[in-house]
This record gives C-alpha cells, sequence and structure tokens, in this order.
C-alpha cells in the first residue's frame, strides 16, 4: 500500500477531484456500461506505465483511449466512411474501434504499444462520461482488476484489487453491461474480442458476416491471457448438475436447485450483466464450504451468449 485511495462521490466535487488527479498524472478508476475502467492521461508516458504497474500487467499490450465525442475520437483517428457509420450507429456504447493512430495526437507509445493502430470508445456510461467533459482529455483505461483476476462491476470489486495502489476511484454503482466492450477491427474488418455489443447487430449494419480473429495463439490480439478472469476454484463449463465439491452457477430455468443462476429466465443480456460479480461470489462460496471447484451450466452461443461463453473458458483454462 504506497497510497490512500480515495472514494469520490459521482458528483461535481467527485468529477472535479477526479479531473484533477488525472491531469497530475494520477490513477482513477471510474464506472462505464461494461466494466469499472483504470484511467490514466493517454498523452502522459509516466500515467500509462503506472496504469501497467499497478494491475502487475506482464505485458505492454495496448490499451483503449477513451474520449467524449466523435470530434475527440477524430483527433486521435482516422475515420473512414464504415467507421463513421459504426460510431454514429453505436456511440456512445459498447464498441471499440481499432483505427489507424494520428501520430501527431500525442498519445503515448505505450497505450498503442508501437502500433501504428489505437483503440478507441465512447463509453454510454453517465459517470464516465461527465468524468471524460471535466478532464477534456483522452483517458486510457483497462478494466480496474489486477492482470489475470476478474473484471470488477463494481466500485467495492475495484477497492478489492487496487485500493493503496491507486489515486481514486469514482463510484457510480454497478455496471448495467457488465462484459467488456466489443472490439472491431476495421482494415482489415475483424471481430478482435466479442464483448457487449452483439457481433449479430454490427453484422447487421455491414451487411455481412464478421471473421473472428485473435486468439491465444496470437499475443498482439486483445485480452489473450488464456487464464484471464480466473477465479480462485477451478471452473468447469457446461455443467448440467454440480458434483458434490463444487458450486454451481446455473443459467435459466433448467438449473433447479442451482448456487447462483446468471438469469432465472434465460435472459443474456442479465446473465451478462451478473456474470462476473457471480463468479466472484461463487469463489466466496467455494472458500466458506471448502468446495474446490465452480461449475457453470451451459450457455446458448449467440448475441451477448457469445462474449459470455468466451470470458468463462478463459475463466476455466488451465492456469500458467
Ligand atoms: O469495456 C472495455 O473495453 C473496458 C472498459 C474499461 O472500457 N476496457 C477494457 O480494456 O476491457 P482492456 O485493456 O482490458 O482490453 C483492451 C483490449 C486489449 O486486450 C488489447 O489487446 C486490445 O484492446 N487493443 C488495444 N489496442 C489495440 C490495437 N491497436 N490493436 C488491437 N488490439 C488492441
Ligand atoms: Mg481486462
Amino acid at each position: 500500500m504506497d497510497q490512500e485511495t480515495e472514494m469520490l462521490a459521482p458528483d461535481a466535487a467527485g468529477y472535479a477531484r477526479a479531473a484533477a488527479l488525472l491531469a497530475q498524472g494520477e490513477l482513477v478508476a471510474f464506472p462505464t456500461e461494461t466494466v469499472y475502467g483504470l484511467g490514466g492521461d493517454a498523452r502522459n508516458d509516466h500515467a500509462v506505465a503506472s496504469i501497467f504497474a499497478a494491475k502487475g500487467r506482464p505485458h505492454f499490450n495496448p490499451l483503449i483511449v477513451h474520449l467524449p465525442s466523435l470530434d475527440e475520437a477524430e483527433k486521435i483517428a482516422v475515420f473512414d466512411t464504415q467507421a463513421r457509420e459504426l460510431a454514429a450507429r453505436f456511440w456512445p456504447g459498447p464498441l471499440t474501434l481499432v483505427l489507424p493512430l494520428r501520430p501527431e495526437a500525442g498519445i503515448s507509445h505505450l497505450v498503442s504499444a508501437g502500433l501504428e493502430t489505437v483503440a478507441i470508445r465512447l463509453p454510454a456510461h453517465p459517470v464516465a462520461r461527465a468524468l471524460l467533459a471535466a478532464f477534456g482529455g483522452p483517458v486510457a483505461a483497462p478494466s480496474a482488476n489486477p492482470s489475470g483476476k476478474i473484471s470488477p462491476t463494481s466500485a467495492a470489486h475495484v477497492a478489492e484489487g487496487l485500493s493503496g495502489r491507486i489515486a481514486a476511484v469514482l463510484d457510480g454503482g454497478a455496471c448495467g453491461v457488465g462484459l467488456e466492450s466489443t472490439i472491431l477491427s476495421l482494415a482489415p474488418t475483424l471481430l478482435l474480442r466479442p464483448g457487449g455489443l452483439p457481433a449479430e447487430e454490427i453484422e447487421a449494419v455491414l451487411g455481412h458476416s464478421l471473421e473472428t480473429g485473435g486468439n491465444a495463439a496470437k499475443p498482439n490480439a486483445p485480452g489473450q491471457l488464456t487464464s484471464h478472469y480466473a477465479p480462485g476454484a477451478s471452473v468447469r463449463l457446461e455443467a448440467m448438475a454440480p458434483a458434490p465439491d463444487e458450486v454451481w452457477i446455473g443459467f435459466g430455468p433448467d438449473s433447479a436447485g442451482s448456487d447462483l443462476n446468471l438469469s432465472e429466465s434465460g435472459d443474456l443480456v442479465e446473465a451478462a450483466a451478473n456474470l462476473f460479480a457471480h463468479l466472484r461470489r461463487a469463489d466466496r462460496i467455494a472458500t466458506e464450504r471448502g468446495a474446490t471447484g465452480i461449475a457453470v451450466a451451459p450457455i446458448p452461443e449467440r448475441e451477448l451468449g457469445r462474449a459470455i461463453n468466451d470470458r468463462l473458458r478463459r475463466a476455466a483454462a488451465p492456469r500458467g
């Protein structure tokens, strides 16, 4: 613990304090509609390096730049017609676009990991938007969790993992979407990470189906640590029933008797919003009971189910 982490309320004083801390190169965690982000000034090399240090991230994989408006985004990346069309349709919202970087924008090379592209998004959460407006600059932000741990969907989750390592947390309650943003690269068009915006919605705008890129074998692609999102207990997928030493996370009405249910009615949007909090809760129940594993019911591979299954497969991957 080298610093006291301030808890800031989402009011004028809280935004002013958070913006002042960012301007000083300090780190501030803030809510977005997907998960909480760990924000730092994207133009400040030292601030960006501190993000990696606070998370204990072993690699300098590139970060997403968060902006308040399309005008600001166009100062940092080059938009073609298709990028503008997607931005008009889905921003603000849980979509990240990977676009050519404008070198003169002054974004730290650590943010783009030396690539000629940059990942950007306009978050929809009102607290994120108020913070970005108050700060008035680009904010680099990965999910606000220690590297390899479950992404935070509440200020309490952030504090659990990063208290004492960052300047402040802006408390904006629980995140509505609960899964990180969908990442789309546009040259060529490739779905780099399934996320909070269902790929089907992007395909409807593009008029063709999306190819998927990025996997554990390609470390320059997003979120590639296979043992990402890992709870302490081991995770078994597609479980129709739990073993005696397992905590069972169910899905839908067929999971009667489960310890937790991602959505009793089988709603994928509700399941996404509950996913990370339920994994944390299941981990705690496992510890209390001396159980060794978490069993998760099958989730359909469509819409947000694709992103949920992606995160679950990472949680279940052998630990390295
Ligand atoms: O919902 C979200 O996206 C959250 C909130 C805080 O906005 N952020 C988030 O950031 O999930 P992070 O750092 O956990 O994931 C960002 C991913 C990384 O896996 C990285 O590889 C990819 O974005 N990425 C960033 N820049 C890229 C680039 N130029 N080309 C390809 N992938 C890139
Ligand atoms: Mg992350």
